[in-house]
């Protein structure tokens, strides 16, 4: 049974393979998978009938100590900021709704019909490289994807990739994932290992700081050997044997691979990470480009080149949303609002009652038009943001929204410097001022 509260779950009287019913909203049925403390559940969408998976991951044990409060924390709130950046790509999979209880945060899926590529390895063995081809291109385009939107996965396996109805892939569990604008250093490198032993980068193994876009290569080279060998290409009886195998920089490829498929696996499977192949050229590869087939990465509109505070800019909404949903409606006991109010040199917050996110975005939507600013605004559900930059670019300032608790909002606003435009700056703190408390 799922994991849940008494309360939120009733007894279901329907057909043999569902039981319960998840706050009146998804029938479950029977396990799909486990990973570290979470389960996925298969289930299906009382109002419309629609099949799902549902991520369960149980919130820390009461008492436990901060850090792992924290880290548990951590993990859901990053696995769902990755998947909501990455979201509107065909090869990732969708996150359709979030529910929590008192001892549970759920995540709502798209249920994958085909299972893993891990136990379609199992049970029917390598593929023909034609086959394989197409699996790798999706993967690779939904992996340029999320790198060019600052997400890497860390955990590239064969468990995490999941085929669809039509047999087609779906990239899962960015649990593990990093984030450029959080989780990296300035020079794009980080020093936490993760990933699972048989597919982590030589690098990782050691302990060097990496660059995680590197290592997910790597992890993505020994998947397409598994696919097309129907072993692991660095293996062992031992797990010091295979790491030692992985940091040598010698590759045995099966008599039966191409040459073109030689070549791609080499350049992922390089031990030294500033000559291994990128994500981008991977795309180009004659072995990708073969049948005629051509992958790409998907970027919307509009996004072609963000300036960095753009890219800060929606990395905050994204939290913004992550804060309703895990602060507020999930982990906090109680709204402690006192380390929330304060005044930063260049940021400024006010705690908001009586008018809703949307007319105090357009009140300072109004503001930086009438001065003049090229104005950018993200609004979604209660939450949004204003952002102002100058005719050429410039970052100027920001204004973000986010709900603390039913009528009660919390705005922010923050500018590049007290050197950029500080008559705007008061006009628009003035203008923020009519709601404070
Ligand atoms: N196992 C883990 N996630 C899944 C999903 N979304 N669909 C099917 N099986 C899964």
């Amino acid at each position: 049974m799922p994991p849940d509260d008494e309360s939120s779950a009733a007894a279901y009287p329907s057909s043999e393979s569902y039981t319960k019913v998840l706050q009146g909203r998804y029938e479950f049925g029977r396990i799909l998978g486990r990973g570290g403390s979470s389960k996925v559940y298969r289930a299906r969408d009382v109002r419309t009938g629609v099949h799902v998976a549902v991520k369960a991951v149980p919130k820390p044990h009461h008492p436990c100590s901060p850090e792992d409060a924290a880290a548990a924390r951590r993990s859901v709130e990053r696995e769902l900021a990755a998947l909501r950046r990455v979201r509107g790509h065909p090869h990732v999979v969708r996150l359709l709704d979030v529910l929590a209880s008192r001892s549970t945060v759920y995540l709502v899926l798209d249920l994958a019909r085909g299972g893993s590529v891990q136990s379609a390895l199992e049970e029917r063995g390598r593929s023909d490289e034609p086959v394989a081809r197409r699996l790798f291109g999706q993967l690779v385009s939904a992996l340029a994807h999320a790198h060019a939107r600052g997400v890497f996965h860390r955990d590239v396996k064969p468990d995490n990739l999941l085929l669809d109805e039509r047999g087609d892939l779906k990239l899962t569990d960015f649990g593990l994932c990093a984030f450029a604008d959080r989780h990296l250093a300035p020079d794009g490198l980080t020093a936490t290992a993760c990933g699972s032993p048989a597919y982590v980068a030589p690098e990782i193994l050691l302990k060097k700081r990496y660059d995680p876009g590197k290592a997910d290569v790597w992890s993505c080279g020994v998947v397409l050997f598994s696919l097309t060998a129907g072993y692991l290409p660095f293996n062992d009886g031992n797990l010091m044997g295979m790491y030692r195998k992985i940091c040598s920089g010698r590759l045995r490829c099966p008599k039966w691979f191409s040459m073109e498929l030689r070549n791609l696996i080499g350049r992922m499977l390089d031990p030294e990470p500033n000559t291994r192949i990128k994500v981008d050229e991977m795309l180009d590869h004659p072995w990708l480009r073969k049948d005629g087939m051509s992958f790409s990465s998907i970027t919307p509109p509009g996004s072609s080149h963000p300036t960095p505070e753009v890219v800060k800019w929606e990395a905050e909404s994204e939290l913004a949303r992550e804060m309703n949903a895990f602060d507020i409606l999930t982990f906090a006991s109680g709204c402690d609002l006192s380390g929330l109010i304060g005044t930063l040199s260049d940021r400024v917050r006010f705690i908001v009652s009586g008018i809703n996110a949307k007319s105090v975005l357009d009140k300072v939507e109004e503001l930086g038009r009438e001065e003049g600013f090229v104005v950018r605004r993200k609004e979604e559900r209660g939450f949004g943001g204003v952002l102002f930059e100058a005719i050429c670019a410039n970052f100027v300032a920001q204004v973000s929204v986010r709900p603390l608790h039913e009528e009660i909002l919390l705005v922010e606003a923050e500018r590049a410097s007290n050197k950029v435009a500080p008559k705007f700056w008061e006009k628009l703190q003035a203008s923020l001022k009519f709601s404070t408390n």
